[in-house]
């Protein structure tokens, strides 16, 4: 659903991805971690186009939907109720449809909407708004009359209910109490379609997601499955890693003091000749070892 390659994004003075590639299955539900200001909220920018990379590219299908949850919803005088329905744009462009159309083209529009379910819209709207915290009252208010971050909540809500192809996710517990958060975590497991959540939070990070996204060094590494499960692995990575340089600085050590006790002798000069080819292939293991990936609360 989403394909990075050899993406390099450098700006404000300093560079955030170098060469990094990625390719998420569909469907599947992503957490994107890494310290803070390592550039994951700059990544939902360059995927949805706000920014542009430097090189590299970043593909999605062309039909393909997004939505991200960015701002919250405008004060407007549309209901709530109203306001989430007309996230669907499909049905909300049919519906408006069916109240012009020529006879003959009513059969196409109603057929689509008994394939999109379109009947059971609003019951599914309402239900995702009482997920979130809203009450059967509040369906009937005008958005004016919540408040910032109630109406983050209905943004929220909105791209949810319009389940685009790719929904991305800046930090959504945030804004939500405990229960809605919960919810969230339950609702994300299920959805249906390519979602990629930045959050700080342990139990979305482990109980919603099937792979783990983490941005570090200006590369992206996929590991499979929740945040416990990612820490384990690049634990062992790291142990190997460290393993494998400690294995090689040993061989350096060894080889070294064999030139170094043999290169003046004409007897052992060849061997000693070999020993320093061998040196100069040895590459360094990189370590790479980041103290804190990302400040769970
Ligand atoms: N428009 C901008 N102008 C200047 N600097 C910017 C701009 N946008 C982002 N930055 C810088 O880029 C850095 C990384 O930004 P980004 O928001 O992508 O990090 P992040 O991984 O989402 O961090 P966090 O976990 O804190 O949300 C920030 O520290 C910020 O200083
Ligand atoms: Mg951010």
């Amino acid at each position: 659903m989403l394909q990075i390659d050899s993406l390099v994004f450098n700006a404000w003075g300093r560079q955030f991805f170098n060469r990094a590639s990625v390719s998420l299955p569909n469907p599947s539900k992503v957490s994107l971690v890494g310290r803070n200001g390592v550039g994951k909220s700059t990544l939902f920018k360059l995927i949805k186009g706000e920014l542009q990379p430097d090189s590299g590219e970043i593909s999605i299908p062309k039909a393909a939907r997004i939505a991200a949850v960015d701002q919250e919803h405008p004060a407007t005088d549309v209901t709530l109720l109203e306001t989430i329905l007309a996230a669907d744009l499909e049905r909300a462009t049919l519906m408006a449809e069916l109240e012009t159309a020529e006879p003959e083209r009513m059969g196409d529009i109603w057929m689509r909407l008994i394939e999109i379910d379109a009947d059971s819209a609003p019951s599914r709207a309402a239900e995702i708004l009482n997920g979130l915290g809203f009450s059967t009252e509040d369906l009937d208010r005008p958005m004016a009359e919540f408040s910032g971050g109630w109406r983050m909540r209905v943004a929220l809500a909105a791209a949810l209910f319009s389940e685009p192809d790719l929904l991305l996710l800046d930090e959504p517990t945030n804004y939500l109490d405990l229960e809605g958060a919960l919810w969230l975590e339950a609702r994300l497991e299920r959805y249906p379609h390519c979602a990629l959540i930045i959050s700080h939070d342990r139990e979305l990070l482990n109980n919603s997601v099937d792979f783990t996204l983490h941005v570090t060094e200006g590369k992206l590494e996929l590991y499979t499955g929740g945040y416990d499960s990612f820490e384990h692995q690049r634990a062992e990575k790291i142990r190997l890693q460290s393993a494998t340089r400690a294995k090689q600085d040993a061989e350096r050590a060894h080889l070294q003091s064999f030139v170094d006790r043999f290169k003046a002798s004409a007897a052992k000069a060849a061997q000693a000749q070999s020993r320093v080819k061998r040196l100069a292939k040895l590459t360094p293991i990189e370590t790479t070892i980041e103290a804190q990936v990302s400040p769970l609360v």
